[in-house]
């Protein structure tokens, strides 16, 4: 490990939501990408057994050990990262990836099989540990429901950015998951800090756009076309800030308030 490596301060940010399609896997990929551009080395870690965020890199999912492998302590995570080292590989710049394939969903009883006494919502707490320094940022890619590495992942974070897309039903679902971060605050992971809100596929020009003032959350609004530059975002920009966002509490009094702007 290259000395400088050894002195990072390591985030370790989870994107998620229950809801399935909301943006997790881009908005994870979008961010890590900005801010490998603004010179922090991140590590993508694809939790999801549908592996979009291993897709996305066009990575081939069968070709790397990866999230599986590293869960039932079969592997250690620095031997599983994969780099622009690795052949027929190309990630952006500053950006590893551990990778995620369809065995993911063996996960449970694998790890039953391994040891029964296992707390298996802990399972990433040693493999991250082992990772702390190497990154600015570790970015955990979850699944749109709560598999045993998602959970783990809830249990993991420090930081926490919540994905949706505006429909009511996904605004249903930003609920269950401001309540998840809640039941994981008090089950676990006291340190647990909700960031933001990423509300994509927005079409500025219906009401949903004045929804910045109302959130409660850092909220971060993206067009229905493409992603902006993520570093011309203040949000995105200010994750490379981290300390100075406010602290937060869910507001569910305000998503209510949400979910009638949207149904209106
Ligand atoms: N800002 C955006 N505007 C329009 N489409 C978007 C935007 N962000 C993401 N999408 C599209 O929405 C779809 C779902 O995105 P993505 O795979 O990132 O969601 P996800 O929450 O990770 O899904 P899953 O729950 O299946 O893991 C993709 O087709 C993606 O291209
Ligand atoms: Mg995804």
């Amino acid at each position: 490990m290259e000395q400088n490596q050894l002195e990072r301060e390591t985030r370790i940010v989870a994107v998620g939501n229950q809801k399935g399609g909301v943006a997790k896997t881009t908005n994870t990929v979008h961010l890590a990408t900005a801010l490998g551009e603004m010179g922090r080395r991140c590590l993508i870690w694809d939790l999801d057994m549908n592996h979009g965020a291993t897709l996305h890199f066009g990575i081939p999912s069968e070709g790397f050990l990866g999230t599986f492998e590293v869960l039932i302590g079969e592997e250690q995570p620095e031997d599983v990262i994969i780099t622009n080292d690795d052949e027929d590989v190309e990630l952006p710049e500053n950006i590893h990836i551990i990778a995620a394939r369809r065995n993911l969903e063996k996960i449970d009883q694998a790890l039953v099989a391994k040891n029964k006494f296992l707390i298996t919502q802990d399972v990433l707490l040693k493999p991250l540990q082992s990772l702390r320094g190497r990154y600015d940022y570790i970015f955990l890619d979850t699944a749109p429901n709560a598999t045993t590495p998602t959970i783990a992942a809830y249990k993991a974070a420090e930081l926490f950015i919540l994905s949706a897309m505006p429909d009511p039903f996904a605004i249903a679902g930003l609920n269950d998951a401001l309540a998840d971060i809640q039941d994981a605050q008090r089950h676990g992971n006291p340190h647990i800090r909700l960031l933001g809100v990423i509300l994509s596929g927005v079409d500025k020009r219906t009401r949903l756009a004045g929804l910045d003032h109302g959130v409660g959350h850092p909220l971060m609004l993206l067009g229905d076309t493409k992603i902006p530059n993520c570093r011309k975002n203040k949000v995105f920009k200010d994750l490379g800030h981290y300390s100075e966002w406010p602290k937060m509490k869910p507001p569910r009094s305000k998503l209510r308030g949400i979910k009638r702007k949207i149904s209106s």
